[in-house]
């Protein structure tokens, strides 16, 4: 490069970040189980951002109670509930087909709805196929299939657009008591890497990851309070669920336009 466009010998002038690279204007997201804890949480920054936001979960009244709150931090934004079950047979098509029904578009997708299963007090081998299979239409293939369902129309209209896994610690590390969670979190992430590969470069799909994260910051489980009074979080302390949804907002939006195929650890510095 010459001098000229790069100022003073070989140090470039900064062009510095768009004004509105984490902003989500007029954009449409749909998250996933939207109705509370962590999805209600990345529904609120996503509408922060000004995206329109449709909210997804099988409790209409839990969907209309969370939609409230989101117009109570952002009045007049817009805000869109569907009830459906993503790991029904059925059930990420009929959730699809009324997204379309609203918007023929749509620019962010978080799958963040999950299952972990009743397999606590089980030995592995005698889990039955039925809960394995129930974690898995629910963790995985509900994702794989709304992802499919709801970007079709941005893929054939050749416009970009970003998608969100939320994974688990699980995903990395075995989770006593929780075989089939951490399995398909696990299968979740490899499917967010083969994804990424196969959408790019109009589709970036991406991951987040989250530690021990509860609504009042207080560990739910034993699990959790001996590994804070162990020392095993870094930070210190159980995370926020607002804390998981800054990541997805970076993801989501154009600050990250060379983000794919990532993973993002919020969680507080623990190992995985
Ligand atoms: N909280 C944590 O400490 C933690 C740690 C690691 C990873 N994560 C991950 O973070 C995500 C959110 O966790 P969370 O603790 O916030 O979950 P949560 O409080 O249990 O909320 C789950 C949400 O998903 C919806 N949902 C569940 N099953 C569904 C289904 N079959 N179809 C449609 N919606 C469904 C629920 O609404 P309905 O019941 O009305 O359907 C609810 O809105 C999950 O992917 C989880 O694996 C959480």
């Amino acid at each position: 490069m010459s001098d000229a466009a790069t100022g003073i010998a070989g140090i470039h002038k900064p062009r510095g970040l768009a004004g509105d690279a984490f902003r989500l204007d007029g954009r449409v997201a749909v998250v996933s189980g939207g109705s509370k804890n962590i999805g209600l949480e990345i529904a609120a920054a996503l509408l922060q951002a000004g995206a329109h936001v449709v909210i997804t979960g099988r409790k209409r009244d839990q969907l209309i109670a969370a939609r409230e709150g989101l117009l109570e931090l952002v009045p007049g934004g817009e805000v869109t509930t569907v009830v459906g079950d993503v790991s029904a047979a059925d059930g990420p098509e009929r959730i699809a087909d009324a997204v379309h029904g609203r918007y023929e578009i749509v620019d962010v997708l978080v799958n963040n709805a999950h299952l972990t299963g009743a397999t606590r007090d089980i030995h592995t081998f005698d889990i039955p196929r039925e809960v394995f299979r129930e974690v898995f239409d629910t963790n995985l293939f509900g994702p794989l299939e709304l992802t499919g369902r709801l970007l079709k129309p941005s893929i054939e209209a050749g416009r970009s657009a970003s998608v969100i896994n939320v994974l688990s610690g699980a995903a990395f590390r075995t989770t006593p008591g929780l075989p089939g969670y951490s399995s398909s979190k696990a299968a979740l992430w490899m499917l967010t890497r083969h994804l990424a590969e196969e959408c790019g470069p109009l589709i970036r799909v991406n991951a987040v990851c989250p530690g021990i994260v509860t609504e009042d910051g207080q560990p739910r489980f034993a699990y959790g309070r001996s590994l804070l009074e162990s020392g095993g979080i870094p930070m210190g302390r159980i995370g926020g669920p607002e804390e998981v949804s800054a990541a997805v907002l970076y993801l989501a939006s154009d600050a990250a336009s060379y983000t794919t195929g990532a993973v993002i650890h919020c969680n507080g510095g623990r190992s995985w």
